[in-house]
């Protein structure tokens, strides 16, 4: 699976190093070309003479190495090496290196290549339950993802300090599938499709300065317009107010309101082949706006009752005026989820809801990741672990792929 890949493995000095010696051979055995890049920590848990071994290439520690003629070698040796690898895996990555990449310290051999890269990163940290779960690791983890970094979640499980819980480096064989994953190129299930994907919240004008919104950040939708176009779909996306780059080769259009998002939609809804709806469109809008700013002594003392009016329903609209195509609704619900979903997907005549509790740890707005539920038109409800946006996206295409064939 990997044959001809070169793949430069970076070990930062974690308990779990041990397991990097079983996962070097798991590279070599798939057929790839494997460059080992410690950090000095990293050589207090492993040799470098194993690692070396099994790699059947020196393995590159110092960013100086002393002894003269050798130093001259290696002068642009991280650089080298960033241009050389199709893929760099760090794992474990430590607490440590994770902040480092994070946040650009060259100060590492391996850190200095991470930053020097052109092609895919990928990270597995692996450390204490504690560690993994501070707010400087996880803000770390949300950095490196947002920039693009494949995460590997670590299991959860007993770990060397004798706590339980997550920060255990998977098995060296899950690892080596992960990363085959990663390099594997994309399915063309989706080449030729036309796919409708709503992003984000909407804003619903009370007067020219204020409005009426909600948390919805847009990630899940702009994880799934990136995702379906990278498996050969021509994408429209239809953005709320959010401000996200937008993924390469998709056909972006941005919208404020929720009756702009239901005019976008309705336009570009015939010539499509889905429609996922995961915008968090207001269900209200302010009946009146004021085309001037509401003054505070305009208003009465005791308070005012904002008078609000329905929004079109985009999906309900869709479904009347549908002939082929695939309907995808999200339900975002606190309590009695699975029966709300399921109305939902009646009600509006879907054939896919995806569910998720904003109020699970790492689910809903703003995160990085989520913890969703696919129901289909047939009840069949399949949950999914925690999932970085993009994997989640990946896997709510797979259950739209058969629908549209
Ligand atoms: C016995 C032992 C085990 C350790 N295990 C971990 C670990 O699993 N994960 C981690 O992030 N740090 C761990 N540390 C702390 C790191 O080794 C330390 O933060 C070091 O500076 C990391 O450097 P590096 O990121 O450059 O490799 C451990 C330290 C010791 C002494």
């Amino acid at each position: 699976m990997l044959s001809g890949k070169h793949i430069l493995l970076g070990v930062s000095g974690g308990i779990a190093a041990y397991k990097s010696a079983l996962l070097v051979r798991e590279f070599v055995r798939a057929g790839a070309e494997v460059q080992v890049v410690m950090t000095p920590a990293a050589t207090r848990f492993i040799t470098p003479l194993t690692l070396g071994t099994l790699s059947r290439r020196n393995v590159i520690i110092e960013m100086f190495p002393s002894g003269s003629g050798e130093q001259e070698r290696q002068w642009t040796a991280h650089i080298d090496c960033a241009l050389w690898a199709h893929l760099m895996l760090v794992a474990p990555a430590t607490a440590d290196t994770l902040a480092g990449i994070a946040h650009g310290f060259a100060g590492t051999f391996l850190a200095a290549t991470a930053l020097a890269l052109r092609c895919p990163l990928a990270v597995a940290p692996s450390m204490d339950v504690d560690m993994y779960r501070h707010p400087a690791t996880q803000e770390n983890l949300g950095i490196l993802r947002r920039r693009g970094v494949h995460v590997l979640e670590p299991e959860e499980g007993e770990l060397a300090s004798g706590l339980v819980g997550a920060g255990r480096l998977p098995e060296p064989a899950v690892v080596c599938r992960w990363v085959e994953g990663l390099l594997a190129p994309p399915p063309q299930d989706f080449l030729g499709r036309h796919l409708l994907v709503t992003a984000g919240p909407t804003h619903e004008p009370i007067d020219p300065v204020r409005f009426i919104g909600n948390r919805s950040s847009g990630k899940t939708g702009f994880a799934l317009a990136a995702a379906a176009a990278e498996r050969g779909a021509h994408v429209t996306l239809i953005a709320g107010p959010v401000h996200l780059p937008t993924p390469p080769g998709v056909h972006r259009v941005d919208v404020t309101t929720g009756r702009e998002m239901y005019g976008a939609v309705m336009e570009a809804f015939p010539q499509s082949d889905a429609l996922i709806m995961s915008a968090a469109v207001a269900d209200f809008t302010p009946a009146e706006p004021s085309g001037r700013k509401i003054k505070k002594e305009a208003l009465p003392e005791e308070g005012y009752a904002l008078a609000l009016i329905q929004n079109p329903d985009i999906l309900k609209a869709a479904a009347r005026s549908r002939r082929r195509q695939v309907l995808v609704g999200f339900a975002l619900e606190t309590e009695n989820g699975l029966e709300n979903a399921r109305a939902k997907l009646s009600s509006k005549n879907l054939d896919l809801v995806v569910l998720n509790n904003p109020l699970e740890d790492g689910a809903g707005f703003g995160t990085d990741t989520n913890i969703v539920t696919l129901i289909s038109a047939g009840g069949n409800a399949i949950s999914l672990p925690k999932l970085p946006k993009a994997d989640v996206a990946h896997r709510i295409l797979d259950a739209v792929a058969p629908l549209i064939s």
